[in-house]
């Protein structure tokens, strides 16, 4: 949550052009505010306030600024509500020194009395204004401005990512971090920081990830880096990604989300060609060996989870226990060595997700990280990493990550199930070959089925909840599909097992109620039936998605189907959620909202 963005050198343009571009690749992160600041011969300029990065632009003409090196930031509001105030960046006492910083300093209130008490005057009811007024200190006390920083970073307690211009150092960007993520974009003649690659991708693609811990600046020529007082070398940390700056941008679609969704063929054809089965084999041992399985993972990495756990338990007779990554303290006690904890997050950095992946490898077991990001946080912190090609997910809503998740999970569990006597090889070559076709099948669902959403969607857009119900593997399909639907397209809408919906949620349906059912398992056929048959006699609206196999038996019996190419259970689950990302798609759009920036949502939560 929030994004920041540092630039040192010239690149060709306006700073403040530049810093708005990368600002608004980073928009996914936050966007009630946004702000730049820049410095050259003049001392720093700053320009901020409260709304969307186009907002505010329009306001304060941010891009006609220019200078030798500039910050930026789009938050999304934890300390102080979305104001001018309380956007960054902010300024310490002289108007030397502007800060942007994603994250939250747990000691702010503290460091704020004790600053006050020195007289320094504070003007937004933020935890970063802080470290601007710390910082003053320290150089007013005549250190130089990176030990400056040191002192300052070692008085303050929390996550951060920050970026801070100081006015007699105009050619450089001072950073520092812990937890939130940072990395530095790495040119010729100038450099980049940014809380995420797709910031700087339309100027370079080399890239150096900051580790926590690590602070010091960037300058038009230079990376310099220390941590706890030593220089570290980081020449040898630079990569060079494959994704395209058009990766990171909507080329003629209309939302982000729209093109994910369409590019999940390309994003499911990459993943699989990237999968190194060799090593998925050995990583399949790892699990069917290890003494219990514990997946963890928040939002739609979490459905994808449980998907995985499905697999594990049903395919393989595991012992797997998934819950959503906040509540990992439950499991203090009970992880021990021999355990292993398989953590999936599309950005590898959501803040819970990382402390569950800690705390069990503290206690003895092995973490095995599923990301999209190569080099994040949590694969770099775990034992084993395992990443989708999916390319970079700009839309808040994850879309072709989950299915590349769902790719990658799916081929595991199979190559687990078969290592340990689970399924025989048939049916595990039966999987596999499922999975190489699945961009295919994708593909052809997309075609098929689009038009048929959208008409739907026109009848769901009046709708103030809905029920997505399922039973097997279904099920968290099923709840990927509500959480789209409230995410986006703010549906009251809650996934159930079909069988649950008779103790409870059924006492809410009446006429025109929607009712979205997931068919995937053959195994459940006749209880599906009867439970989208005691919807339909309570007047309710029933959407059916079916492989077509099923739709001579099924077909007459929903208001309305969607009807998939035919596969079995562990590739409908990928197949079955295209129809699921689009009717929420469509519905946001229907009812005039805006997919790619869900209210109060962020793409990367980095706060507890
Ligand atoms: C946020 C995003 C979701 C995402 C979740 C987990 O809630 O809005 O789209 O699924 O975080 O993110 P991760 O990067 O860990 O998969």
């Amino acid at each position: 949550m929030c994004g920041i963005v540092g630039v040192a050198g010239g690149i060709g343009e306006r700073l403040g052009s530049a810093l708005k571009k990368c600002l608004e690749r980073l928009e996914y992160r936050g966007y009630d505010s946004a702000g730049v600041a820049v410095t050259g011969a003049g001392g720093i300029i700053v320009r901020k306030g409260r709304g969307k990065i186009h907002e505010v632009e329009a306001r304060f003409n941010f891009t006609a600024l220019d200078g030798l090196s500039g910050i930026g930031h789009t938050r999304w509001a934890t300390h102080g509500k979305p104001s001018d105030e309380n956007a960054h960046p902010h300024v310490d006492c002289t108007g030397e020194v502007a800060v942007a910083h994603n994250g939250i300093i747990a000691n702010y209130r503290e460091l704020k009395e004790q600053l006050t008490a020195r007289g320094h005057r504070f003007i937004s009811d933020t935890d970063t204004e802080v470290i601007a007024h710390l910082f003053e200190d320290y150089v007013k006390a005549g250190l130089p401005a990176l030990v400056a920083l040191r002192e300052t970073i070692r008085r303050l307690k929390g996550s951060y990512a920050i970026a801070l211009l100081y006015s007699r150092e105009p050619d450089r960007v001072f950073f520092a971090r812990n937890v939130s993520p940072l990395v530095v974009g790495v040119g010729e003649g100038f450099n980049f920081l940014a809380s995420d690659i797709p910031a700087f991708l339309g100027y370079t693609n080399r890239v150096i990830t900051l580790h926590d811990g690590e602070y010091g600046y960037i300058t038009p020529s230079s990376v310099y880096v220390e941590k706890n007082g030593e220089p570290v070398n980081v020449e040898g940390r630079v990569r060079v990604v494959n994704w395209s700056p058009e990766a990171a941008s909507r080329e003629g679609y209309p939302h982000f989300m729209l093109k994910e969704i369409h590019e999940q063929p390309k994003a499911l054809r990459e993943t699989w060609a990237g999968l190194d089965m060799g090593y998925v084999s050995k990583l399949s041992r790892i699990i069917a060996e290890a003494r219990r399985v514990f997946i963890t993972a928040s939002g739609t990495s979490y459905h994808a989870g449980l998907v995985l756990d499905h697999l594990l338990a049903g395919l393989a007779g595991l012992d797997t226990h998934v819950f959503n990554s906040s509540e990992y303290r439950k499991y203090l006690r009970l992880v021990r060595e021999g355990d292993l904890l398989v953590a999936v997050s599309q950005s590898g950095e959501t803040i819970d997700t990382l402390m569950a992946a800690r705390v069990f490898r503290e206690r003895g077991a092995r973490v095995l990280a599923v990301s999209n990001v190569v080099d994040s946080t949590i694969p770099r912190e775990s034992d084993y990493q395992l990443y989708t090609s999916a390319g970079p997910e700009i839309s808040v809503a994850a879309t072709k990550t989950f299915t590349a998740q769902l790719m990658i999970l799916t081929a595991l569990a199979a190559n687990a199930a078969l290592y340990n006597g689970g399924i025989g090889k048939e049916t595990y070559s039966l999987i596999m070959s499922e999975l190489e076709q699945a961009p295919d099948l994708v593909n052809a669902t997309m075609i098929n089925v689009e038009a048929r959403v959208r008409h739907i969607a026109d009848k769901v857009k009046v709708k103030a909840s809905a029920y997505y119900l399922s039973r097997g593997i279904g099920l968290p399909i099923a709840m990927e599909g509500a959480l789209k639907m409230k995410e986006v397209a703010y549906v009251h809408a809650e996934a159930y097992p079909a069988g649950e919906s008779k103790h409870g949620p059924i006492a809410l349906v009446d006429q025109g109620f929607p009712v979205i059912f997931t068919v995937t398992d053959d195994d459940y056929l006749d209880p599906l039936e009867g439970n989208a048959m005691e919807m339909a006699a309570r007047g309710a609206y029933t959407i059916g998605i079916l492989p077509s196999k099923h739709y001579a038996r099924l077909g007459k019996v929903f208001t309305e189907v969607i009807q998939t190419p035919d596969a079995s259970p562990y590739l409908l689950t990928i197949i079955q959620s295209i129809p699921l990302q689009l009717l929420a798609y469509y519905t946001a759009v229907l009812r005039g909202y805006d997919p790619d920036k869900p209210r109060n949502l962020a793409k990367t939560v980095t706060v507890e």
